[in-house]
């Protein structure tokens, strides 16, 4: 991938700048854009949970397949700035918290979705393998956390720091559905040990 550099320095990627380019928020919105490229998760009408959603680049892709008919939640425990879009609803806060996602999601009459998509990581030491374990326990979570509100025959994208654990995750994720794909975006960066999960059919 061609890199912007000043000196030594990489300072921006071709990524970021086409983010910029088209309006994106951030550059993962390309990574959600060939997942869905891929496996045509999205769909028109379809009510959407994304997991850790600032600064709200896959909200900008979400709400732009669902349309008119179709909702997105976006839960983050930074603030994310309005997208401006009548089908997008946010929420300021951890999605550990069961009682205020259930409270909010109640607000707006939702009792559960199509689709959740995640993009939470766990805070990176540096130290690969402790980040990528970190990551396997924080899935764990995020997939006991989707159980009650995804709807059966549903989705979930997950972000992983892949090891030599990963069997930790990959069980987990097949009790719960029929199949499992995995992809690395282009996005990612090239030496990050990143992919995504797509578990698709909750069982
Ligand atoms: C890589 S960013 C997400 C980018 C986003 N998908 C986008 O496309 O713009 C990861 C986000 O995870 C959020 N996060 C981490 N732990 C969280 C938690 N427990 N609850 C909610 N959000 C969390 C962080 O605040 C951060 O904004």
């Amino acid at each position: 991938m061609k890199k912007k550099t000043i000196g030594q320095y990489i300072v921006q990627d071709v990524w970021f700048l086409e983010a910029k380019k088209l309006g994106y928020r951030a550059r993962s919105a390309f990574k959600l854009l060939e997942i869905q490229e891929q496996f045509d998760i999205i769909k028109p009408g379809m009510s959407v949970l994304d997991v850790a959603s600032a600064p709200g680049s896959f909200l900008q892709v979400i709400s732009k397949i669902i349309g008119p008919e179709g909702l997105a939640v976006g839960v983050d425990l930074q603030k994310i700035k309005s997208l401006g879009r009548p089908n997008v609803k946010l929420l300021q806060g951890d999605i550990f918290d069961a009682p205020k996602i259930a409270a909010f999601c109640e607000s707006i009459g939702v009792k559960q979705f199509d689709l959740v998509t995640s993009d939470i990581a766990p805070n990176t030491t540096g130290m690969k393998g402790v980040d990528q374990y970190r990551s396997i326990e924080l899935n764990i979570e995020i997939l006991k956390f989707a159980d009650p509100w995804l709807k059966m025959g549903g989705n979930i994208v997950l972000k992983v720091f892949v090891g030599e654990d990963i069997q930790e995750l990959i069980t987990p994720i097949k009790q719960r559905y029929t199949t499992l794909k995995r992809i690395k975006p282009r996005a990612c960066r090239e030496r990050s040990f990143e992919e995504y999960f797509v578990c698709l059919g909750k069982k």
